[in-house]
């Protein structure tokens, strides 16, 4: 919130700092004001209204007023980017996000996980639903928050106006899981954005090495692919997130661990230790090699 990257951020830090300022204002004018209305007491009954009309009610009003005219006008204000803009959607799952993007050159959809990228510079709608309970996207640098509402669609339009990494969290209570909901918001360049785009659309890589080729042979033995798609591989339902580009993303479990081969042995074998109540079971039981392969493989969908 304090680092914003989107003009309507900007406006939101602003009116925070103008709106502390002026309440921090108040509480010391008031203060100031009892302070003296104490030490003046004994000396001569003052008569109360004096302080009243002259300072405890005047000066609130005043200030009061002047924050509610200038959050007001300030508030209509905030700069929505105009113009056409590159369109994402996001839908809250219990507990991941499930990312959008339309191939500009095919039309197809390409779908991703708990990872946004969006151009610098130019303008990005998201399109926000749930697929179940409410949610609430909130990405700090980008503004304010907006709710994922099962059955309709909201938006949220941002320029963003640096590149970075941007973290952003579920800002709604949405069942066990709804604090290790995260999502990252990545701004690149926008030619750097049309060849990841171009490069997400692609189908998966086939695995070349022995071990990568045995984890794809058990992530159809063992039904991953029940759940799980990777575009090319294994055309699934879509009610896990989808794994075509899956090691090209920052990071695996929407957030909890940094994308590296360790971390999808780890992630199979702990992830009702690491998020209890996720839809997917924990493949403790599986072997060491076993685990190994199917990182192997998952490690190679760059
Ligand atoms: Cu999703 Cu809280």
């Amino acid at each position: 919130m304090l680092q914003p990257v989107t003009p309507a951020a900007d406006t939101t830090y602003e009116m925070t700092v103008v709106l502390t300022v002026g309440a921090v204002a108040i509480f010391i004018g008031v203060m100031v004001l009892v302070a003296v209305a104490v030490m003046h007491r004994r000396r001569r009954p003052a008569n109360p209204w004096i302080w009243v009309a002259g300072g405890g009610v005047a000066f609130p009003v005043v200030v009061l007023s002047a924050l509610l005219a200038y959050s007001t006008a300030r508030g209509l204000q905030l700069q929505i980017p105009a113009g056409e803009a590159v369109v994402i959607e996001v839908s809250g799952v219990q507990w991941w996000w499930e990312v959008r993007y339309r191939d500009p050159v095919s039309g197809r959809e390409i779908r991703s996980a708990n990872e946004v990228r969006v151009p610098v510079g130019r303008a990005v709608t998201l399109g926000l639903t749930s697929a179940d309970v409410i949610h609430s996207l909130w990405v700090p640098a980008l503004g304010g928050k907006v709710d994922l509402v099962p059955g309709r669609v909201n938006h949220l339009r941002v320029e963003v106006t640096q590149p970075g990494v941007y973290r952003g969290v579920c800002a709604e209570f949405c069942g066990d899981q709804h604090a290790k909901m995260a999502l990252h918001v990545v701004a690149v360049a926008a030619d750097e954005f049309d060849g990841w785009l171009a490069a997400q659309a692609e189908p998966a890589v086939a695995p070349r090495s022995a071990a990568a080729k045995h984890g794809q042979q058990l992530f159809t033995e063992l039904r991953c692919n029940a759940c799980h798609a990777v575009r090319g591989i294994a055309d699934a339902p879509r009610n896990a997130p989808d794994l075509t580009h899956v090691a090209s993303r920052r990071y695996i479990g929407t957030g909890e661990l940094p994308t590296q081969h360790d971390s999808f042995a780890h992630w199979i074998a702990n992830i009702q230790h690491i998020k209890p109540g996720a839809r997917m079971p924990a493949f403790d039981h599986l072997d060491r090699e076993s685990l190994t392969a199917l990182a192997a493989f998952l490690d190679g969908l760059k």
